[in-house]
């Protein structure tokens, strides 16, 4: 959600501070703005909407050699210029970034401001008129900086710079993410690696409660006392090119038809040829659990739903599934020896860091296992175990191919672990994941029909996708993607749930699409379909070859436990087509975040 970059360095940084906010454009923002020390005074520049509007106000000979960045998502204070950051201190010596949500922003401003008539409506504003308080009390920047954050409550990941010392960046962090980039003579902040990768490979974390003082050629870690923090640099597993558009349109469908690319970097990462390659001390943890607990947001959500066919079915352990935002403020009754399971395409969604925090207060024993596409992710830092998706970087909001691979690798776990437990399950593994591969490929070869079927299908502003099983799992995630993209009041139900009361929606025209891809499923299933059909909807059933009628969108045969993650591409498909049809921003929907990473 919304993103952060700073700058500092012999070279201009103007340049960096916006190529940094257009990498950090997938996650979604309102509006956005830099600011720099130019001769002692702090120039800023922001606007409401895009970053190319930011461009044109930026002139050309504009020279920052220290600089901060900030795309926001508004959660206090109206989208306009005056709440946008970068914001300044009553006297403009101070000038902050905030991603995050400051909880108690009300308190400190009666504590510390009630005199004062505030700038603008946010809660980031309260933040930079306390350094400026602490400040003229006499406390240096670093000390003001450190004490302001000290009162603070809530998330935030900051970056401070001071017009009275053009040579330091001041930044910290708490629950929002936000890393240090190392150059040459330079030095970068920025909300991810993304945001950097076309200018250093070369990244320092930064740990809630830190003080970080970046100059162009040092960079000072230290804690809440001031001790000093050694801290190697890592590499993450991006290269730049990733993050390229390249020959499509959009994000979303190259990441749709990188799904085939992605499965075979799974199998290859996690099969040797013969046996499951994986940490066996993941497979150990789960073969320990009495139950499971697979815990997600969104897509994630959707995909953990599919490990119910896994680990109950081939392994034999019970396995609930929860949303992040309910299980951390109503934590269910927990077995004796559980094991849980977080799925976060970013690993950095503030909800299941919530969940996260809740468990350590819990039971600080509990084991938990990542499953996350982002090496070195906040998430995958916190937790015990990590899974890595190896899906290639994922910027179009509506999450794709993340979500293929999730059910992939969730697939591959429980497979190992029912192995182990001698339970092994009847199927090849490794070589059922190739024809699925395959069967991904020969969808995306030739999607003419998916596009016609679109147009035919998706006329009005409802729409419903059914299943059973395996199916009404999959339908949840078809309904979530088309409507997040075409905004097309969409849901997913169980088939033989319409009747108990939503098939009162049903009338000429609304679209209803089945999902088959169990044999067990296909006669109940088509029943439900007959049942809307008689009722005037336009119906389409999407089912394996094998299974087929007249009419229905035929996928090829694949292990029906697998086929789940072939059905889902041509739902994929439809979203991506009907967003397109009523010419909206496919890849940065309204109102919507790639990471949300406030509660
Ligand atoms: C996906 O299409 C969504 N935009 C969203 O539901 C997403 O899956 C959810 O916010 C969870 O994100 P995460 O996987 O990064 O934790
Ligand atoms: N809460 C702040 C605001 O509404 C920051 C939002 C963000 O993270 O962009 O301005």
């Amino acid at each position: 959600m919304c993103g952060i970059v700073g700058f500092i360095g012999k070279d201009n940084g103007v340049e960096f501070l916006i190529d940094g906010l257009n990498s950090l454009e997938y996650r979604g923002y309102d509006s956005c703005g830099i600011a720099g020390i130019v001769d002692e005074k702090t120039k800023v520049i922001k606007t409401v909407g895009r970053i190319k509007n930011l461009e044109e106000l930026t002139s050309e000979d504009l020279v920052f050699n220290i600089g901060i960045g900030h795309t926001r998502w508004a959660t206090h204070g109206g989208v306009n210029k005056t709440n946008s950051h970068p914001h300044q201190s009553f006297n403009e010596r101070f000038t902050l970034v905030h991603n995050g949500v400051i909880e108690n922003f009300s308190e400190l401003k009666e504590e510390f401001l009630s005199d004062k008539k505030m700038i603008s409506e946010t809660d980031t504003e309260v933040v930079v008129q306390l350094i400026e308080v602490f400040a003229r009390e006499g406390l240096s920047t670093k000390e003001a900086f450190l004490k302001t954050i000290s009162k603070l409550h809530g998330s935030y990941a900051l970056c401070l710079i001071d017009r009275e010392d053009a040579d330091t960046l001041y930044v910290a962090k708490n629950k929002s993410p936000l890393l240090i980039g190392l150059g040459q003579n330079c030095n970068y902040v920025g909300s991810d690696a993304l945001a950097m990768i076309k200018y250093t490979n070369k990244f320092l974390e930064i740990n809630d409660g830190e003080l970080v003082t970046v100059k162009a050629d040092s960079v000072l870690i230290e804690d809440k006392n001031g001790v000093k923090i050694e801290r190697s640099p890592f590499t993450p597993n991006i290269k730049y090119g990733e993050i390229d558009k390249g020959v499509y349109e959009h994000y979303m469908i190259k990441e749709i038809n990188e799904q085939a690319f992605a499965m075979r970097n799974i199998i290859s990462e996690y099969f040797d040829g013969h046996d499951v390659k994986m940490d066996q001390e993941i497979i150990d943890a789960v073969k320990e659990a009495d139950r499971l607990y697979v815990i997600g947001c969104g897509t994630s959500y959707n995909a953990g739903q599919m490990s119910k066919e896994y680990f109950e079915k081939w392994a034999g352990i019970p396995t609930e599934l929860h949303l992040a935002s309910e299980f951390a403020y109503n934590l269910p009754l927990l077995s004796k020896k559980p094991m849980f399971i977080f799925l976060s395409q970013s690993g950095e969604t503030a909800d299941l860091r919530a969940v996260l925090t809740k468990l350590r207060e819990v039971n600080p024993t509990y084991k938990v296992l990542v499953l996350t596409n982002v090496d070195a992710s906040t998430l995958s830092r916190e937790s015990d175990y990590t899974l890595l998706l190896h899906a290639g970087v994922e910027i179009a909001v509506a999450s794709t191919k993340a979500y293929t691979s999730q059910i992939a690798v969730l697939s591959i776990l429980a497979y190992q672990v029912a192995k182990e437990l001698g339970k092994a399950p009847n199927l090849d593994l490794e070589k059922e994941l190739s024809v699925v591969t395959t069967a991904i490929e020969s969808i995306l070869d030739d999607t003419k029909e998916i596009k016609e079927l679109t147009d035919k299908l998706f006329t009005e502003r409802n729409a419903f996708y059914i299943g059973r099983g395996a199916d009404y799992y999959s339908s949840c995630e078809a309904a979530l993607k088309l409507k997040e993209v075409s905004y097309i009041q969409t849901e997913g139900f169980a088939g033989g749930e319409l009747k108990h009361g939503t098939i009162a929606l049903i009338e000429d025209n609304i679209p209803v699409v089945a999902l088959i891809t169990k044999s067990e499923f296909d006669l109940s299933t088509r029943s439900n379909v007959s049942e809307v059909a008689s009722r005037g909807a336009k119906t389409l059933v999407i089912t394996l070859e094998k299974l087929a009628k007249e009419g229905d969108y035929a996928i090829p045969n694949v292990h029906e436990t697998l086929a789940p993650i072939v059905s889902i591409v041509v739902t994929q498909l439809f979203a991506y087509y009907a967003a397109l049809g009523r010419g909206l921003d496919v890849d940065k929907p309204r109102n919507l975040a790639k990471s949300v990473t406030v509660e």
